[in-house]
Parts: structure tokens; C-alpha cells; sequence
């Protein structure tokens, strides 16, 4: 079985970003761009994309690098609760405040605050931030003294804010203050060269755990990973790695150490209750499941597929093509 070794490649670090494609290249020269001025940016970009990683850059990259970053997840917080730890809250605010606290604004003064999933923060808390955008001034919960702060605001969001706005669940003045600039994180599959880095990156950072050491890939492996649509991007690699690394053995990391879907099995079939149908089909997903079975069942050859799908030849060429698997 023909097997394939670690490649040298040459690759760009930004702040811990690693990439050697195109798309990734013209990112980080936005996003240095970005990190150089003082205004909020927006990141947008699919589960598990790097969010998180480019808010930290962003961060690390400018002038406010050597002042406090702050991360909060808006979507883990009922409203009470995210707006005291946003502003803080004085002794007895509410019942448990036992003492003061200062929130995450004014932990991050001077640096930079990640407001994370910020589709989802509550319409009242929204008001709140509004005014801190303004004025850079806010009340900390129960308080009477306003607060002065100088932040710099990256937020992140993988749904689409104007379409929260256009549903009334999206103040439109906060958006438009939030957004100043809209950084948009390329999902892997449009990243040409990337995978590959990546893939070799993530198994040197397992490797260096001492555990098992993977020196080689089969080819069906990488023929499974080069053709898999990674809907959940850098975080699901990295996951199906690890994963690979605690379940097999050896040093070559063999196709079926891999998780199901990569291996084309598709998604599990539904068998449940009525209400727990999905409400939409995305057909464009399964289409391109149904390719990858198909690729996986015939090796490839396109004979073969076209018959097991009841589809021309050219047809099959550009499906194969549309769904970017040749
Ligand atoms: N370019 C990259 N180089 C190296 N590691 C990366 C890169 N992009 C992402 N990662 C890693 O992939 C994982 C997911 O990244 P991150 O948490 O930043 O994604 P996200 O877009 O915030 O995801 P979510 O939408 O689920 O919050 C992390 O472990 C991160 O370190
Ligand atoms: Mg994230």
C-alpha cells in the first residue's frame, strides 16, 4: 500500500494562525491591516474556522497587545447574568452579590474585548452595549456611578446579523457599530493547500505528546480527507486526529481509524419521531455525501460511479467538479 510522508512545506504564522494558501494569505493581510487601526471587527466564518484564533491575533498584532484580552461567550449567559459579567455589578446588586465585582469591560481596559457569538446576546443587553459603544461610559449592575472605559470590540458570529435585524431580534444601530469592518474566515475546503499543512501540523503537535508517533498517511486516508467537505473545519480535523491517534496504532494512520462520515458512510440515516425531522434537507450536502460514497464504493473510477448513480458521465464530471472533489 503506497504510503505518503510528511511533506516540506513552507508556511505563513500569524499569531498562531497557520496557513500557506492564498485565501489565508490575503486574510492576514487584512487582518493586520485591521489590527493596526483601533476600529471593531466583525469575524465571520463557519464552526471552527479560527474565530477565536483571529480575535486573539487581531489582538496580538496591535497596538493594544500589551494591555488585557477578554473573551466572553454570548451565548452562555442568560441576560442577567452576561450583563454583570459584561459591566460588573456593586455589592448587593442582586441576590448573591455578596460583594462588588468589576466586569469583563473594565478588566479589558485598554485591550480588547471578544464578544463571542454576539448574535445571541439578549435584546436588553444589547441597549447597554449600544451606550458603551457611543460613549464609552456604562453603569455596572445596581450601580449609580457611571464607568469610563477605552476598548477596542472584536465580535464573532457564524449567523448572519442583518438577518437577525430584518427579524427584529438584532438591535440595527448595534450592528452597524459592531461591524465596522466584516473580516470573513474561508471555510477549509476553499483553502487551496491547507489541509494538507494542517493535517501535518496537527499530527507533529500530537506526535510531540509522546504517545503514538504517525510518520505516514495511507493513500486511502488522504484520498478521504482531500474529498470530505470538513463542515466543521480546523476544530473537526483536529478532532478526527486525535481521535485516529487514541484509537489506532502504528505509525501510519490507515482509513479505517477514521470517523464515518470521512470514510463516506454518510450520515446516519433518520428513524425517529416525527417532530424530531429536520426542517430543511441540505441537498447540496447530500449530494455531495452520495459522491463520496460513491468515490469511496468504485475507487474512483468514473464508470463505475456514473452507473451506481444512474448518471452520465459528463454529469458525473460536473457534480464532481461543483462539489470541488476533482
Ligand atoms: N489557521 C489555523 N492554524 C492552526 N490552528 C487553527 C487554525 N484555525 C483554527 N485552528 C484551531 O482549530 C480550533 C478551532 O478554532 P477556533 O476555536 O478559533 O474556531 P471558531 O471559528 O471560533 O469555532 P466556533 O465557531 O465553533 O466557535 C482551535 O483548536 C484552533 O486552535
Ligand atoms: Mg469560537
Amino acid at each position: 500500500m503506497p504510503l505518503i510522508h510528511r511533506p516540506k512545506l513552507k508556511a505563513t504564522n500569524f499569531h498562531g494562525m497557520v496557513a500557506r494558501s492564498p485565501q489565508m494569505e490575503r486574510l492576514f493581510v487584512q487582518l493586520g491591516r485591521a489590527a493596526n487601526s483601533d476600529i471593531n471587527v466583525l469575524l465571520r466564518g463557519e464552526s471552527g474556522t479560527g474565530k477565536d484564533l483571529a480575535a486573539q491575533a487581531l489582538h496580538a498584532a496591535g497596538a493594544r497587545a500589551q494591555h488585557p484580552f477578554r473573551a466572553v461567550n454570548c451565548a452562555s449567559f442568560g441576560s442577567e447574568l452576561l450583563a454583570s459579567e459584561l459591566f460588573g455589578h456593586v455589592k448587593g446588586a442582586f441576590t448573591g452579590a455578596v460583594r462588588s465585582r468589576d466586569g469583563l469591560m473594565l478588566q479589558a481596559h485598554q485591550g480588547t474585548l471578544f464578544l463571542d457569538e454576539v448574535a445571541e446576546i439578549p435584546l436588553d443587553v444589547q441597549g447597554r452595549l449600544l451606550r458603551v459603544l457611543q460613549d464609552r461610559r456604562f453603569f455596572p449592575v445596581g450601580g449609580s456611578r457611571e464607568v469610563s472605559v477605552d476598548l477596542r470590540i472584536v465580535s464573532a458570529t457564524n449567523s448572519s446579523l442583518r438577518e437577525l435585524v430584518a427579524a427584529k431580534r438584532f438591535r440595527e444601530d448595534l450592528m452597524y457599530r459592531l461591524r465596522v469592518v466584516v473580516v470573513r474566515l474561508p471555510a477549509l475546503r476553499e483553502r487551496d493547500g491547507d489541509l494538507e499543512l494542517l493535517t501535518w501540523t496537527l499530527i507533529d503537535k500530537l506526535n510531540r505528546m509522546g504517545g503514538r508517533q504517525v510518520l505516514s498517511l495511507s493513500q486511502e486516508t488522504w484520498r478521504a480527507m482531500q474529498i470530505y467537505s470538513w463542515p466543521g473545519n480546523i476544530r473537526e480535523l483536529d478532532n478526527v486526529l486525535q481521535s485516529a491517534f487514541v484509537l489506532g496504532e502504528g505509525q501510519t494512520l490507515t482509513l479505517d481509524e477514521l470517523s464515518p462520515e470521512l470514510r463516506g458512510e454518510g450520515p446516519e440515516v433518520y428513524s425517529g419521531s416525527p417532530e424530531a425531522v429536520p426542517e430543511t434537507v441540505d441537498l447540496a450536502a447530500l449530494e455531495r455525501t452520495q459522491l463520496v460514497q460513491a468515490w469511496q464504493e468504485h475507487g474512483g473510477r468514473r464508470g463505475a460511479m456514473a452507473e451506481a448513480l444512474g448518471v452520465s458521465r459528463s454529469t458525473l464530471y460536473r457534480k464532481l467538479k461543483e462539489h470541488s472533489l476533482i
